[in-house]
């Protein structure tokens, strides 16, 4: 059921239930982080393979110093400057935290979602949410109520209304366990604004997908149940299909034939237009009418890296 009663989602979370909840990102599929039955039921609705571990969300600094260590340095400086938003951090765990919640790690990843309703319910609870994205495992992220109500609407008792995401893609992950951060996982934060906010360049030597540091990191994830492509340039394309319904994901100005189902991410080529409406076109093209889908890089500054990073992904078979 899709509602906007924040003491229905309290009830529910108290009784160990999951609970769909918005953020600035994506919708999440919250329970309380110290307790283990209510995060099994998370890994269990969404289908998600217990090596990847969850995030966990928090009203305030105050609230994230209960759980992590090592609050200070570069890691107080990026939650100073971005919480409530889209950065998580990756920061040595207290013992409260259980290892459910971090696949066995002994860091745990943590943030201020930037949402209003989802602060305000956080504040009312005496406990952490471990929130991933609302999707069954491997699919698209949800980025609104709906979204979370068609693929785990009969897992879940209640998703918590609060309007369509506002940054659209995931929270760009930075690991302050060590003296050097690193970036985890790319996302709504730009790279060059935690840059320079560390006064570091070149933070990114990112990203070994494999790698069993950062377990969501798969090859392949975001994924449409269509087959997506990634091309030079639309125009020329759509010819050689000439036997195969094409659905096109573009970007920018386009010059297509009228008989293309098109979703253009942004007509006038803004990034931050563009990430919000990603997982949301991905979707529909999914649902449309076409048989392959078509899309193209963004330009490789800001947040098209991140949009980059889910095509890419998504595109993995
Ligand atoms: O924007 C977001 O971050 C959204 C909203 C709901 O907050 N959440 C989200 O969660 O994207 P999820 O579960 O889809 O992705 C969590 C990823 C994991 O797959 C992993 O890559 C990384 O965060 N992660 C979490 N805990 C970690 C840990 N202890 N060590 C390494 N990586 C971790
Ligand atoms: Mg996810």
């Amino acid at each position: 059921m899709i509602g906007n009663d924040i003491a229905i989602a309290i009830d529910l979370l108290n009784q160990n239930l999951p609970v769909g909840i918005p953020t600035e990102t994506v919708y999440g599929l919250a329970g309380n982080a110290l307790n283990e039955k209510a995060i099994f039921a998370i890994f269990s609705a969404k289908n998600r393979p217990f090596f990847d571990p969850l995030i966990i969300h928090v009203a305030s600094i105050i609230e994230a110093k209960k759980y992590v260590h090592n609050l200070e340095g570069n890691a107080l400086k990026l939650a100073q400057a971005f919480w409530p938003g889209p950065l998580t951090l990756l920061l040595p765990k207290k013992d409260i935290i259980p290892y459910l919640v971090t696949s066995g790690s002994d860091k745990v990843a943590i943030r201020i979602p930037n949402q209003k309703t989802t602060l305000k319910l956080l504040t009312q609870i005496n406990y952490p949410l471990a929130a991933p994205s609302a999707n069954p495992f491997g699919y698209i992220s949800p980025t609104n109520a709906k979204h979370v109500q068609e693929q785990l609407g009969d897992k879940i008792p209640y998703i918590l209304d609060g309007g369509e995401c506002k940054v659209g893609i995931e929270s760009t992950i930075v690991d302050c366990s060590d003296e050097i951060p690193k970036i985890l996982r790319l996302g709504g934060l730009s790279v060059v604004e935690i840059e320079k906010v560390l006064g570091i360049r070149s933070l990114v030597a990112l990203n070994n997908n494999s790698n069993p540091i950062a377990p969501g990191q798969l090859d392949k994830h975001y994924s449409p149940n269509k087959k997506i492509q990634i091309i030079e340039n639309f125009e020329d394309s759509i010819s050689v299909f000439n036997n195969i319904k094409i659905g096109v994901l573009s970007f920018g100005i386009t010059n297509l034939p009228l008989s293309v189902v098109e979703f253009n991410l942004s007509k006038s080529s803004n990034m931050e237009e563009a990430a919000r409406n990603l997982f949301n076109y991905l979707r529909q093209l999914d649902n449309a009418d076409c048989d392959l889908i078509l899309t193209k890089l963004l330009p490789k500054e800001g947040l098209g890296l991140a949009i980059n990073d889910r095509l890419q992904r998504a595109s993995v078979k």
